[in-house]
């Protein structure tokens, strides 16, 4: 079993890939840590809340970092179009769900659940890196017990989809990723070199819908106002981001990787640009010279990752 704490920032995609983790048999879901990102961290809290309970999930839901980690950065805007004003595309969530969380903030219930259980946590982050980079500025020994961190977030050879350089999770807190992206553990970068191109049509998550249970409906309802908005980029469909780091959890075989040094731009033109030194290159010494050598995702078989998540989600 993969022992997985999930932080997230929920989100559309964000929440196909929440049911995803808790329907695939192979993986123990301990954790949902929240952070802002595509609504407050009030609202991406009572959102996780909110499907924890729909959904019937067991695990303890811990609330996180409100701001970025360098309180000098100008707040930016919830993207509302994207995900709705809720979080949720704009379907009925109560004002308050009636679920206890967690008592500690987020970093704290990483760092405590890594310490517990030594070599076996798999962090799959699919928001700003926050509560990541929180967690290693307090107790750094995190990094040498956790098994992996599986992120979404970044771009390396496709443009980003804030910026002309920039992916959002990274360009949301560009200091805390490059935290994360150069400390001594394993990152695996899941980046929209390969979620860009991995998609569900409105359609096939339609069809997934009439055979599935109450909550593959209710993601069906809640994916809506994300599929309108996906239509400048996509012809019919979402790009179905957050699930894609979810899937290489299981199915690592499923992506091409390189490895190298990866740094994030932090500030000017290009804040938030993710950079990889591929193993191999030889360049002038750089600010990439000494780190830890991280798995950068290039290529993804589409199309088995859907099926897989199709599968998954349909599994009650
Ligand atoms: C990422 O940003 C958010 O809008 C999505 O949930 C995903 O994690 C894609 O750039
Ligand atoms: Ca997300």
């Amino acid at each position: 079993m993969h022992k997985v704490i999930y932080d997230t920032d929920p989100g559309v995609d964000d929440a196909m890939a929440l049911l995803f983790l808790h329907r695939h048999p192979e993986i123990d879901l301990i954790g949902i840590t929240t952070v802002f990102g595509n609504a407050s961290v009030e609202t991406t809290t009572r959102n996780a809340l909110f499907l924890k309970r729909e959904w019937d999930i067991a695990a303890p839901v811990a609330k996180g970092a409100s701001v970025t980690i360098d309180p000098a950065r100008a707040e930016r805007e919830w993207p509302a179009m994207v995900h709705g004003h809720n979080g949720l595309g704009n379907i009925d969530v109560p004002e308050t769900v009636d679920l206890p969380l967690d008592p500690r903030p987020a970093h704290r219930f990483i760092i405590d659940t890594v310490r517990a259980n030594p070599g076996e946590i798999r962090l799959v982050a699919v928001g700003r890196m926050t509560n990541l980079a929180l967690a290693l500025k307090e107790a750094p020994e995190i990094a040498t017990l956790v098994k992996d961190v599986v992120i979404m977030g970044g771009n390396f050879y496709v443009p980003g989809n804030v910026s002309p350089v920039a992916e959002a999770n990274i360009h949301g807190d560009p200091e805390a990723a490059d935290i994360v992206m150069t400390a001594p553990w394993k990152v695996v970068v899941i980046g929209l070199d390969v979620t860009s191109i991995t998609t569900m049509s409105r359609s096939y998550l339609g069809e997934i819908a009439v055979q599935g249970d109450k909550a593959v409906k209710q993601l069906d309802a809640l994916s809506q106002h994300y599929i309108d908005f996906y239509a400048h980029a996509v012809e019919d469909g979402m790009m179905v981001h957050d699930s894609c780091a979810s899937v290489y959890v299981v199915a690592p075989e499923l992506f091409t990787t390189i490895t190298g040094a990866v740094r994030v731009v932090c500030g000017g033109i290009a804040d938030g640009q993710t950079v990889v030194k591929a193993d191999g290159r030889r360049f002038p010494p750089g600010d990439w010279d000494g780190l830890p050598s991280q798995v950068v995702a290039t290529g993804i078989e589409s199309e088995k990752v859907v099926d897989l998540i199709r599968g998954t989600i349909l599994r009650v």
